[in-house]
């Protein structure tokens, strides 16, 4: 799999990015080698390719974030966007106001593009059918994270070379994950092994027939493996107790030196934050040598840029 951008055809089909799920191969390849050229622009001192002046940019976040959030709105601005945070905690939803009738609010102020966080599986594919812009999933409910899985598929690819026949353990709260979803859907597209390793609590019934291997036990599911992706336990969307105690999910399910010995010498650990140190994570690993996770950060602007700019392609006038 090569990172050249010259070896694919850049354009992608569609007005939305809603999920993983629907992409073809070629079209996840070719958003990034897309965001191999905007890792380039964001580390020069003038960080600016203004494919989108003139456009206009909501962001739209129902539920908190810090990492999806701050990398759209530099992204959009990056690539000369106008670009505004709406800010929901302070908004007409506070009174009532629904979904639909938000978006169709910001839809009359002609919006270019809208990015959207909701806590409900579908709330984004809902508003994509109700406005005339184009929308981005910036996550819903326990749906899907297209650009995290974008941005962790173009982490591993910069320190791997390739995604196809890696092992890749994605282990945790599985359950109650939008990023396990759509990095299953990803890293199977592009040929990977995926593996889940959780207790029993935190696999949803029939993950298998979503193409993983399934693993109960922490050490056994990290044999072999290239690739250690954590998941925080989802409080938020738990509906119940779901594990004895914190301390014995750490024991057992926390990833700290020991268990990582058993994945391969060269693998790799990942995490899309937020990190709850000492319950899914050892500070020392995700601080140590082996760790991705500060980059995953950096190649987030990177994959919001290319995103941004493949759907720039499809807006009226462009
Ligand atoms: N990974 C991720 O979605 O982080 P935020 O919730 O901070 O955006």
């Amino acid at each position: 799999m090569s990172a050249n951008p010259s070896h694919r055809d850049s354009t992608f089909p569609h007005r939305h990015l809603l999920g993983i799920e629907g992409l073809q191969p070629h079209e996840i390849l070719g958003l990034l080698d897309r965001a191999e050229e905007a890792i380039e622009i964001s580390r020069q001192v003038e960080k600016i390719k203004p494919v989108l002046r003139g456009r206009t940019q909501i962001n739209l976040f129902f539920e908190n974030s810090t990492r999806t959030q701050s990398s759209f709105e530099l992204a959009g601005k990056r690539l000369g966007a106008d670009v505004m945070n709406m800010a929901v905690s302070q908004s007409s939803v506070k009174k009532g106001e629904t979904l639909i009738d938000t978006a169709a609010t910001l839809n009359a102020m002609h919006p270019d593009i809208l990015v959207v966080r909701h806590n409900a599986a579908g709330a984004v594919h809902l508003l994509a059918r109700k406005v005339s812009c184009s929308v981005i999933n910036a996550g819903d409910g326990q749906h899907e994270h297209p650009t995290q899985a974008l941005l962790d598929a173009l982490t591993i690819r910069r320190h791997k070379g390739k995604i196809a026949r890696l092992t890749v353990a994605i282990c945790g709260d599985i359950t109650h994950s939008r990023v396990a979803r759509s990095n299953i859907i990803l890293l199977n597209a592009l040929g990977a092994r995926v593996r889940v390793i959780a207790p029993s609590t935190l696999l949803p019934s029939g993950i298998e027939k979503m193409g993983v291997e399934v693993f109960r036990d922490m050490k056994e599911g990290l044999k072999g493996v290239d690739i250690v992706m954590m998941l925080r336990l989802q409080r938020e969307r738990m509906n119940g107790a779901f594990i004895p105690s914190v301390r014995e999910y750490y024991r057992y399910y926390g990833l700290d030196q020991e268990k990582l010995a058993y994945a391969n010498d060269d693998a790799l650990v990942m995490h899309p934050g937020p990190m709850n140190r000492g319950v899914e994570i050892d500070p020392a690993v995700a601080d140590g040598p082996q760790s991705l996770i500060r980059e995953q950060v950096e190649m987030g602007v990177a994959v919001r840029m290319a995103v941004l700019e493949a759907l720039a392609a499809h807006l009226p006038n462009s």
